[in-house]
């Protein structure tokens, strides 16, 4: 040991607890992501204290497994246990931020980026080992995971929360604009963009066949003729892009792991019409390691990053910015590209992402 000298025993026997912690606080993050995905906690907020067998049959789910799950949801506090009758009941100020119901609040659609992560453990180790990235089509369940994630972080607040982000969009999106979202994923906010404003023509960019035709299903299920979506590598907008056509151009935390985000910015910027207006969500963060020490959620987010944000783009030979870039180098990007305006906003129902209002 380099610095045998200085070894504090309490600072060592702290760091031991705090390790512990962190494997029941992992392990609890697996067993919530199965709550969400197997409805147990929807079910549950529904019920009184009720028995395994009760829980199980309601939920129509194995009774051994969900005596097992609830163990691990008594033991890491989030089920309250009554050992009297062997019930277990989930207090409504828990369930406020762990059910569908809960729209916005709900924080256990976020844990099923630990597990999703999990399965690319073998490949990122050997990046770690020789470089590269590991690519999109690797990662189970991931364009799943996010339409559920901006499903609530934007869809759900959509009207409520982020038009009114610019002032008079509305209107303007009520008599008729050209919007293009970049990176559209699985095309859910054009889609409910498209419903809403019948007179606005709106065209989703990926670069992912699956969540392209995703979006054309949902589009066609729903009769919508003002919504296109497109299969394009983004990687060269700042050549493709049309000049000047759209009104109001969207990126949906889909900059920072684009393979040249330099470049889809640049093409932003020249596809804008010159009073046009671009809405950049992006992970909030300061660019220094230093300072986000403090952000409430920066080791997931640095997680999330390294296991899948930066290896995405590094598996498209890209730069590999990472979602931690920061908003003082999110800036320096969009002036390099030619933006001149940027007003960085922070909605209070997301934690995890800045709202970037950017014009020429
Ligand atoms: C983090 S996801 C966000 C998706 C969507 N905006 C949302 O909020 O649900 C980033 C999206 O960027 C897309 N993407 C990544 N690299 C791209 C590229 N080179 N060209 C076009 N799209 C790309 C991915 O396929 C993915 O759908």
């Amino acid at each position: 040991m380099a610095d045998n000298q200085s070894f504090d025993p309490k600072k060592a026997e702290a760091f031991a607890g705090s390790l512990m912690d962190t494997l029941n606080k992992s392990s609890l993050c697996l067993m919530i992501s199965i709550g969400h995905r197997s409805g147990l906690f929807d079910v549950m907020s529904m019920l009184d204290r009720s028995t395994s067998s009760e829980i199980a049959a309601k939920s129509n789910l194995n009774e051994r497994y969900v005596r097992e799950w609830l163990g691990a949801m008594v033991t890491g506090g989030v089920i309250d246990y009554f050992p009297e009758t062997k019930t277990y009941h989930l207090p409504s100020e828990h369930a406020a931020f762990l059910i569908r119901a809960a729209g916005a609040d709900n924080i256990a659609v976020f844990s099923q980026y630990i597990p999703l992560l999990g399965g690319v453990e073998d490949d990122i180790l050997k990046c770690f080992k020789e470089g590269g990235g590991v690519p999109y089509s690797k990662f189970k369940r991931f364009h799943e995971v996010m339409a559920e994630d901006s499903g609530q972080s934007v869809l759900s607040v959509l009207d409520s929360h982020i038009l009114s982000v610019i002032p008079g969009l509305t209107d303007k999106l009520k008599s008729g604009i050209k919007v293009l979202d970049a990176g559209c994923g699985s095309g859910k906010i054009i889609n409910k963009l498209g419903l809403m404003f019948p007179k606005s023509h709106f065209t989703g960019i990926d670069i992912s066949e699956e969540v392209i035709e995703k979006a054309k299903k949902e589009a066609s299920s729903c009769g919508l003729k003002n919504t296109e979506f497109i299969i394009k590598d983004l990687s060269d907008f700042d050549q493709t892009a049309p000049d000047e056509i759209y009104d109001l151009i969207t990126t949906f935390d889909a900059i920072h792991d684009q393979g040249k985000p330099l470049n889809v910015l640049k093409g932003i910027y020249k596809a804008l019409k010159k009073d046009g207006v671009y809405l950049m969500q992006d992970i909030s963060g300061t660019s220094h390691l230093e300072e986000d020490i403090n952000h409430p959620i920066g080791t997931f987010l640095y997680t999330i990053s390294c296991m899948h944000c930066m290896t995405v783009s590094l598996a498209q030979d890209g730069e590999g910015l990472g979602a931690m870039w920061g908003e003082e180098v999110t800036k320096d990007y969009l002036t390099k590209a030619g933006f001149k305006n940027i007003v960085t906003n922070k909605l209070a129902h997301d934690i995890q992402n800045n709202w970037y209002v950017v014009t020429k």
